[in-house]
């Protein structure tokens, strides 16, 4: 865009300004020393381009640099763009009213548009993109009878635009691009009237419905309303008249009806996106354009057959039509498509294509990058077969049964293969090695050996399948491997110490199997290794000496629910990169492995069930873990006080989180976007894939996924305490109140003493408190009434006393919550007299359910949670493989709805939000 627009600018002085050299006028000069003063700047002495420094008295200002001069010697044109300018507009500005051309852009100008500007009414180009400026759009810009091109950018402007400023007969060029709080409507276009080439209001906030005299536009080129609020049909609108648009860009809008076919054959259209809509009704093509290079209509409600005309774009390189429910391609159709080298069918109703031998198929264009994934397909498309430069094939979430071809794998362009969640059962011998890097074959029903083909991949993932046994030399293969996942096949045997020769795996996943014997010494040992996750199998030995070397890279490790023995190994002291530890399950016995304290990173430590014994005192001092989320040390023997434990060093659970982040809403949305616009490369329309910025910096596509984006915050922020089924004494540490975040606190099953802290009813966020099956004795502080999130409390078998506190709460929560307290009486233990026939207490507005569906499965929160999270950690460094990291969502969503059923309405009617605000 930026491109275009100095080519403008450019155009107007050579035919605005024929004399640029011509003798400066004095007071001009004193006017432009003036306003080089009173300029303020982010770096002043930066050696960037600075004409500014060019201005000095002893030379004609009408040859300072930026400067241009009328003949006579009048300042009609300023170029300060990039120059660092810095604080708001000055009003030295006030006395260039001649100016035909200004150019602020690219600085670092922030306050609103100055009234002054009002005077600027010769201005032709008025360019302030990319600054801070703020405030509204004034309405005098309306009157500028020869404004040809204005630019406002990338800049916080807000309120209505004025839009009168589109009907400005001499415009041709208005960009209001990446300004999203800047709204407005269209006005009507008047009939052979207008000027304008390019409207680029992309990432505002403009809405409405498109006007029909928008056809009146016949000069239009370019026309960008991408990511507005745009509603209504399009196809009233006479599209044949627009015959020089070149880019037409409506996607991510809400508009709905049929697509006009006449779009289709506007004869200079390169670059059509219509994507994220409600368009509807099945396509017709006519008069086809040959000039069309990108079409996309993904995400829309398009179904029925593609017809054969398809073809006929023959200048057509990229196809996109994702997220439809088209059902037939003309896989067969007339090859005439020399430059289409991607296309994207993905998550559409497409049930078989051609599975013949006939020779007519492989005349199919030679492609890079074909996506079918999340169709009906049975079979591997035979074409495939003759594609020689094909790089990115993805036939995941088909139902695909059989053998994986072995010719599959013979393309030396082959970089990314995903036949992940099919039926497949075998692969094809012969294996030769393929050259291919990233392949993910999980959750289909592959069987047997762990094949050895694939020296080359990067990203290996071969998880959910029948998979049997590792072969021993496994390692050899895996030289250039960073991922590799075997979790949750049916695994037996040894862990091949071969794995230890791999050297740069930085991800390896062999959970959830049945492989047993010990963990070789040198796995922990290898250099790059970040995740190591051998949870969920049936190993034994001891781990007290495994080796975690100096400078180790681990981050997260998982080695819960085997069978290990020993002590916590002195070498992870080594791990100052740890964020999760998960040993729980096994049958270590150790005291509590106070060499942890130092690790500042920690996030989650998982110690539960194992034979953990003496007190954690080590925690009192110097122990910081401000990240500290989950910590989970039941069912073992630690017995003590936690009495002055430095719990305020624990920020993560105090913090509240603003609610209003949780929301995802539009404009949020939108604020992402555009940060990641201003980093990368501003005005390129691409920015599918945004990186949020969170702590885990997960890399996922802004689509119809915005459910999943409150998911990746709530993961972030999920906080857990339990300390059950252990021999804890004395009283609970009125601190704890301090955890504003935390959701879940389990203290049940010891021996604490003393009341209940009134400060607990300071612990907003909490969902679940247990204190069940200790010696507490007093009353329930009625403070405990305020924690409006709680919905699971088990205060039973204690020695409490006295009234339970009228809230609307509590008398919402089942008798067993409250038994075993000989002292305790009132609703819902005890009808209260009072009350006489009160109505039947519901949860939730749902009927009462009994003690038992109340149950936390505490294992679930803190093995799964403990590690699936991590996992996003490393995954989303890698993003390698985004289908798996939405099947990665989705398990989270599912576990999470199992510990708290609430969520989902939490979750629901956000993702309700998100969906309306998207589509
Ligand atoms: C627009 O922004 C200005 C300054 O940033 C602010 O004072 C004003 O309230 C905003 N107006 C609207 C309508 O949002
Ligand atoms: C192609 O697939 C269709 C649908 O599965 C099937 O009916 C047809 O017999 C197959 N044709 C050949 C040649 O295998
Ligand atoms: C395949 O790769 C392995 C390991 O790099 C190598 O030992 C073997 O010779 C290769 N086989 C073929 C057929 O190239
Ligand atoms: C674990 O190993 C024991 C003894 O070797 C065996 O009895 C048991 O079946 C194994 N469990 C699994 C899940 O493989
Ligand atoms: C850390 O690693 C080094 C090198 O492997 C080892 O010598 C040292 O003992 C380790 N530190 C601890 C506390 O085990
Ligand atoms: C657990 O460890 C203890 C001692 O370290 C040992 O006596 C016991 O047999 C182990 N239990 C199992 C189930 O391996
Ligand atoms: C924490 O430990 C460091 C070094 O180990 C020491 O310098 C510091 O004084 C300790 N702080 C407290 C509060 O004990």
């Amino acid at each position: 865009m930026k491109t275009l627009l100095h080519y403008l600018f450019l155009l107007c002085f050579i035919i605005l300004l024929p004399a640029v050299h011509s003798q400066c006028i004095k007071d001009q000069q004193q006017s432009l020393l003036h306003l080089k003063k009173s300029l303020q700047f982010d770096r002043p002495s930066c050696s960037c381009r600075t004409p500014l420094i060019s201005w000095n008295s002893s030379i004609d200002c009408c040859s300072w640099g930026g400067v241009t001069c009328t003949s006579n010697g009048h300042v009609v044109g300023l170029d300060l763009s990039s120059e660092t300018i810095s604080g708001p507009i000055p009003g030295s500005f006030a006395n260039f009213s001649n100016l035909r051309v200004l150019d602020l852009s690219s600085n670092n100008i922030s306050g609103p548009i100055p009234g002054f500007f009002a005077n600027f009414s010769n201005l032709r180009v008025l360019d302030l993109s990319s600054n801070n400026i703020s405030g509204m759009v004034p309405g005098f810009f309306a009157k500028f009878s020869k404004l040809t091109s204005l630019s406002l950018s990338g800049c916080r402007l807000n309120g209505t635009f004025p839009k009168e400023i589109f009907q400005v007969p001499t415009l041709q060029t208005i960009d209001l691009s990446g300004n999203f709080k800047l709204g407005g409507s269209l006005p009507e276009f008047p009939k052979n009237n207008g000027s304008l080439r390019s409207l680029i209001l992309f990432g505002t906030n403009f809405s409405g419905s498109l006007p029909d005299s928008i056809g009146n536009l016949k000069m239009l080129s370019t026309i960008d309303l991408s990511y507005c609020n745009f509603y209504g049909p399009i196809d009233s609108i006479h599209w044949e008249n627009l015959i020089n648009l070149e880019y037409l860009k409506l996607d991510k809008n809400l508009f709905e009806g049929s697509i006009p076919p006449s779009l289709f054959s506007l004869p200079l259209l390169s670059q059509l996106n219509l994507s994220h809509n409600q368009f509807s009704g099945e396509l017709v093509f006519s008069n086809v354009s040959s000039n069309l290079v990108t079409l996309d209509l993904s995400f829309n409600n398009l179904e029925g057959q593609i017809s054969v005309s398809i073809f006929y774009f023959r200048g057509l390189q990229s196809l996109r039509l994702s997220s439809n429910n088209f059902n037939a391609f003309p896989f067969n159709g007339p090859q005439q498509l020399k430059y289409l080298t991607n296309i994207d069918l993905s998550n559409n109703s497409l049930l078989s294509l051609y599975n013949g031998t006939d020779s007519s198929y492989s005349s199919f264009p030679q492609i890079v990058s074909l996506n079918l994934a999340a169709n009906k397909l049975r079979t591997i498309p035979y074409f495939l077969r003759n594609q020689s430069t094909l790089s990115s094939l993805n036939l995941s979430e088909n139902h695909i049964q059989g053998k994986i071809p072995h010719w599959i794998w013979s393309s030396n362009q082959l970089d990314s293969l995903n036949l992940s969640c099919n039926s497949l059962v075998t692969l094809e011998p012969p294996l030769y090695n393929s050259t291919v890097k990233t392949v993910d074959l999980h959750s289909n029903q592959l069987q047997g050996q762990i094949p050895i083909f694939l020296p080359f991949a990067k990203y290996l993932d071969y998880s959910r399948n029948n998979f049997r046994s590792i072969p021993s030399n496994i390692g050899d293969f895996l030289t250039n491997t960073l991922f590799f996942s075997l979790s949750s096949n049916n695994l037996h045997g040894l862990i091949p110490a071969s794995i230890c020769n791999a050297p740069n795996i930085q991800i390896l996943d062999m959970s959830n199997n049945s492989l047993f014997g010990m963990i070789p010494q040198c796995l922990t040992a290898i250099r790059d290794i970040s995740v190591l996750n051998l949870a969920r199998n049936n190993l034994t030995g001891t781990i007290s000496n495994v080796e975690v070397s100096k400078d180790s890279s681990l981050e997260i490790l998982e080695i819960g629910r085997n069978r290990l023995g020993g002590q916590v190994p002195k070498s992870l002291a080594n791990c100052t990169k740890l964020k999760v530890l998960n040993m729980g399950n096994n049958n270590i016995t150790d005291r509590f492995p106070c060499l942890l304290k130092s690790i500042s990173t920690l996030r989650v430590l998982v110690l539960r069930s194992n034979n953990f014994y003496g007190g954690i005192e080590c925690l009192n001092t110097n122990v910081t873990w401000p990240g500290l989320q989950i910590i989970d040390l039941a069912h073992n023997n630690f017995r003590g006080g936690i009495q002055g434990i430095l719990w305020r060093t624990w920020q993560k659970m105090m913090v509240t989180e603003d609610g209003s982040q949780l929301t995802i809403n539009g404009h949020q949305l939108r604020n992402i976007m555009d940060k990641s616009l201003s980093a990368t490369n501003r005005g390129s329309y691409r920015f599918e894939e945004v990186s949020l910025g969170f702590e885990y910096d997960i890399s996922i596509t802004v689509t119809n996924k915005g459910s999943e984006m409150n998911l990746v915050k709530i993961l972030s922020i999920f906080t857990l305490i339990d300390f059950s089924c252990n021999n804890f004494s004395g009283p609970m540490p009125k601190e704890m109140g301090e955890f504003k975040s935390l959701h879940s606190l389990n203290l049940s099953r010891n021996a604490f003493t003393g009341e209940i802290p009134s400060s607990f009813g300071n612990m907003g966020a909490l969902e679940c408190l247990d204190l069940s099956q200790n010696k507490l004795t007093g009353h329930i502080p009625p403070q405990l009434g305020k924690l409006s999130f709680l919905s699971f409390l088990n205060l039973s078998n204690n020695q409490l006393v006295g009234k339970i506190p009228t809230s609307t709460q509590f008398s919402t929560f089942p008798k067993d919550f409250f038994t075993g307290n000989k002292g305790l009486w009132g609703p819902p233990l005890t009808v209260d007299n009072n009350a006489g026939l009160s109505p039947p207490p519901t949860v939730n507005g749902r009927p009462p359910n009994s003690g038992h569906h109340h149950e936390v499965n505490w294992d679930l929160i803190s093995v799964e949670i403990g590690f699936t999270f991590g996992f996003g950690v490393a995954i989303g460094s890698l993003v390698l493989c985004k289908r798996w990291s939405k099947w990665y969502y989705r398990a989270m969503y599912n576990i999470l709805l199992k510990i708290f059923p609430q969520l989902e309405e939490r979750i629901g009617v956000h993702r309700r939000h998100v969906h309306i605000n998207q589509r």
